[in-house]
C-alpha cells in the first residue's frame, strides 16, 4: 500500500487560549485533509501542542503548580475546541507524550554519534519571549521595539547542532525542489537568509528544567525547537516524509532551514512542501492580549462551524496577511451563503417543485446560454479541484462563487416563471432547471471539505442519498440523470445574520471585557497618587489598652491605644463587628497623623485601618504578634 498523504500543523504553545489565528491553521489543514480523502487518497493528519520551555515553566511557577499540571489544564483549550469544530486529525500529539520523548532522545543520541551534535560553550543575548538566542541585528530590532527587557545575556555550556555544515546542501536542495516552500516570495526570503550564512545552532539549555533531558547529560534539556519540530516524526507512524506542512510565516525559518537540516543529518527525506500562511490581524494590527484586540473562535462559533471555515478559507489568500473584522465576517456570510448560494439553491429547488412536481427534467436541447452554463459548470469543478490540490481554497471558492453568481443572472435572463406559462417553452424550461440542478449537485461535493454540514444539507435538499463528502471529486458525473426527485421540504442552508443586532450585542459585550472579572463587591482602584503623597501618611503599630462603647451609639467604640510614643484616644466605627472586650490587647494599625475630629462629643486622635468588602463588617488590620507599638508601617 502506498504511503498516506501526510500533513501537519504547527503544534501550539499552551501558554494561551487559542485565537482565530491558531484556529485558522488547523481549519486550513482540516480542509486539505478532507479534500484529499475525497480525492480517494489515504490521509494522515497531525496537530497538537508544544508544551515544554521557559514560558510554561514560569507560568506554572507563578501559579504554584507543576508545569505538566499547567499543560494538562491548558491543552483542553485546544482539544475541546478542535472537537467542537469537528476537526478530523488522526492524532493530537503533545510534546509531553512518552513516545515523543523517546523520539527526541533517540534522535539526539544519533546526531551526537554522527558528530552533527557536539558540546561547547555559548555566550550571547537570549530572548526570553522567543526562547532563542538572538543575533545582534535581532537584538537591535527588539530594542527599537522597546522589548529590550526580554533580552538577557546567557553564557552556558551547550550542545550545538552543526547547522553551518548544511548551508550548501540546503541551497542545493532548494534549487532542485522549486515546490519545497510556498508561496514563492516566502521561498525567496528563506533562500536569501541561508545565502547570508548559517552558524551552528545551540540546541540544549541548562537554565531550564521543563523539557526533555539530554540523554546521558541530564543537566541539559533539549532546546524547545529541536523538541517541537521532531513531533512531526513521532506522529508520522510510517507516513514520513510529510507531503504538506502548514505553518505561519513567523515560524518559516524553523521549518525550512533548521528542520530540513536536522532531517538531512538524520538521513531522512525532507517534507515535500512547507506552506506558509500570513496572519489574521485585528484592527490592522497584530493580535495581542495587551492591545485587547484578540479575536477568539468562541465569539464566532455561534454562527456555526461551517461559517468560520468558509470565512477563513474564502477570505484569506494563503501567504498574505488579512485583517479580521466582525462586519466583514458577517457581510461575507450574508452575501455568499444566505443570499448567494442559499438563495440560489432554494429558488432552484422550489422551481423544480413548482414546475416539475419535484422531478428533475433532463435537458434535451441547449440554446447558447444553456450551453454556456453547462460548459462553465464542467470547467468550474475541474478548476476547483486543481486549485484545492494546490491548497488554494481562496481561489477555488472564488471561482465557484463567480459561477454561482452567473447562475443568478442566468435565471433572471431566462425568466422561468414566464416560460412556465406556455408548454411550448418546455424544452427551454427543462434545460434551465436541469442546468441549475446539475450545478448545485456538483457544488455540494466541492464544498464538502470546506463546509461539511452545509454541503450535506444541500445534497439532501437535492433529494440525493448518501454523503456529499463521499462523492469522489474527480469522478463527478455532470450529466448523470437525477436518481430521485428534489426534497419536498428543503431546509434553509444558512440563516441570514442580523448584522445590526449582532453588532449591538457585540459592542455591549465588548465594553467591560476584562479577561478575569473581579468577583468581589469592592470599589474600583482609586486615582493614582505618587509615592511622596503616600509616605506623608503616618501609619503606626498600636495596641488597644482600653475599649468601651460610646453611649447611645451601637457603632462607635472609644479606645485608648498605645502607639509607642504616646497613648491616644481613638473613636472607631467598629461596634457592630467587635465587642469592646474582644479588642483588648489587640495589635492594630493606626493612622497617626490624621487631624483630630469629634465624634459624638469625643475627640478622636487617629483612625484604625480595617479591610472591608463594602457589604459585611470591617476587619481590623492586624500586624503580626511580634510587632511592637510604635513601629512605622510603610
Ligand atoms: N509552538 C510553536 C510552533 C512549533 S511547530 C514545531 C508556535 N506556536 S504558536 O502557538 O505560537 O503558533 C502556532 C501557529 O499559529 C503558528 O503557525 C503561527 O503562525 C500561527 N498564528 C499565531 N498567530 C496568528 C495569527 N494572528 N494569524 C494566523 N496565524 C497565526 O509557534
Amino acid at each position: 500500500m502506498s504511503k498516506p498523504f501526510y500533513l501537519t500543523t504547527p503544534i501550539y504553545y499552551v501558554n494561551d487560549r487559542p485565537h482565530i489565528g491558531h484556529t485558522y491553521t488547523t481549519v486550513l489543514a482540516d480542509a486539505v485533509a478532507r479534500f484529499r480523502r475525497q480525492m480517494g487518497e489515504q490521509v494522515r493528519f497531525l496537530t497538537g501542542t508544544d508544551e515544554h520551555g521557559q514560558k510554561v515553566e514560569k507560568a506554572a511557577a507563578a501559579k504554584g503548580i507543576a508545569p505538566k499540571a499547567l499543560a494538562d489544564e491548558v491543552v483542553a483549550n485546544y482539544t475541546d475546541l478542535f472537537a467542537r469544530m469537528g476537526m478530523t486529525h488522526d492524532r493530537f500529539i503533545r510534546t509531553t507524550d512518552a513516545d515523543h520523548r523517546e523520539t527526541v532522545q533517540a534522535r539526539f543520541k544519533q546526531l551526537l554519534e554522527t558528530g552533527d551534535i557536539y558540546k561547547s560553550e555559548y555566550e550571547g543575548l537570549y530572548s526570553v519571549s522567543d526562547e532563542a538566542f538572538v543575533t545582534e541585528t535581532q537584538a537591535k530590532e527588539l530594542q527599537a521595539q522597546g522589548l529590550a527587557h526580554q533580552l538577557v545575556t546567557l553564557k552556558e555550556e551547550t550542545y550545538f547542532f552543526r547547522l553551518s555544515k548544511y548551508e550548501k546542501p540546503l541551497l542545493e536542495y532548494y534549487a532542485a525542489h522549486p515546490d519545497f516552500v510556498q508561496p514563492d516570495f516566502r521561498f525567496n526570503e528563506v533562500k536569501r537568509f541561508v545565502e547570508g550564512g548559517l552558524t551552528d545552532l545551540s540546541i540544549s539549555r541548562t537554565t531550564i528544567n521543563w523539557g526533555i533531558p539530554v540523554p546521558g547529560d541530564e543537566k541539559h534539556v533539549v532546546y524547545v525547537w529541536f523538541d517541537a519540530l521532531l513531533n512531526y516524526l513521532t506522529g508520522a507512524e510510517g507516513a514520513w516524509p510529510a507531503d504538506l506542512q502548514i505553518v505561519g510565516k513567523d515560524i518559516l525559518r524553523f521549518h525550512t532551514i533548521y528542520w530540513p537540516a536536522f532531517l538531512m543529518a538524520m538521513g531522512l527525506p525532507l517534507p515535500k512542501t512547507v506552506l506558509a500562511h500570513g496572519w489574521w490581524l485585528s484592527g490592522n494590527d497584530k493580535m495581542s492580549k495587551s492591545k485587547g484586540n484578540v479575536v477568539r473562535p468562541d465569539t464566532l462559533l455561534k454562527f456555526g462551524n461551517d461559517a468560520i471555515r468558509f470565512f477563513f478559507l474564502r477570505d484569506m489568500q494563503v501567504g498574505y496577511d488579512r485583517d479580521f473584522s466582525f462586519e466583514g465576517f458577517m457581510d461575507r456570510l450574508n452575501a455568499d451563503l444566505a443570499n448567494g448560494l442559499g438563495n440560489l439553491a432554494s429558488r432552484s429547488i422550489s422551481m423544480i417543485q413548482r414546475y416539475r412536481n419535484g422531478a428533475v427534467p433532463t435537458a434535451t436541447t441547449l440554446d447558447a446560454s444553456d450551453a454556456a452554463v453547462d460548459q462553465a459548470g464542467r470547467a468550474v469543478v475541474a478548476d476547483f479541484i486543481a486549485k484545492a490540490q494546490g491548497h488554494d481554497f481562496h481561489a477555488a471558492l472564488d471561482g465557484l462563487w463567480i459561477y454561482l453568481r452567473s447562475l443568478d443572472a442566468y435565471i433572471v435572463q431566462a425568466e422561468p416563471w414566464k416560460l412556465a406559462k406556455d408548454p411550448a417553452n418546455d424544452p427551454k424550461l427543462d434545460a434551465v432547471l436541469c442546468n441549475l440542478y446539475r450545478a448545485l449537485r456538483a457544488t455540494a461535493p466541492c464544498l464538502a471539505s470546506v463546509m461539511p454540514e452545509l454541503a450535506q444539507l444541500l445534497w439532501e435538499n437535492l433529494g440525493l442519498a448518501g454523503k456529499a463528502a463521499d462523492q469522489r471529486l474527480g469522478e463527478l458525473a455532470w450529466d448523470a440523470p437525477a436518481a430521485s426527485p428534489v426534497a419536498a421540504e428543503p431546509k434553509p442552508l444558512f440563516a441570514r445574520i442580523d448584522k445590526d443586532k449582532e453588532m449591538t450585542e457585540l459592542e455591549s459585550a465588548a465594553t467591560p471585557a476584562p479577561e478575569a472579572a473581579p468577583s468581589l463587591d469592592v470599589p474600583a482602584i482609586r486615582e493614582v497618587v505618587d509615592a511622596d503623597t503616600f509616605f506623608k501618611v503616618d501609619l503606626r503599630v498600636g495596641k488597644i489598652l482600653e475599649a468601651e462603647r460610646v453611649p447611645k451609639s451601637d457603632k462607635l467604640i472609644k479606645m485608648k491605644v498605645d502607639i509607642g510614643l504616646e497613648q491616644r484616644t481613638i473613636v472607631g466605627g467598629i461596634g457592630k463587628a467587635y465587642e469592646p472586650a474582644d479588642l483588648l490587647q489587640k495589635l492594630v494599625v493606626v493612622v497617626a497623623n490624621l487631624a483630630p475630629r469629634k465624634l459624638m462629643g469625643i475627640e478622636s486622635h487617629g483612625m484604625l485601618l480595617a479591610a472591608s468588602d463594602n457589604a459585611s463588617k470591617p476587619y481590623l488590620v492586624a500586624p503580626p504578634a511580634d510587632a511592637q507599638p510604635g513601629f512605622l508601617v510603610k
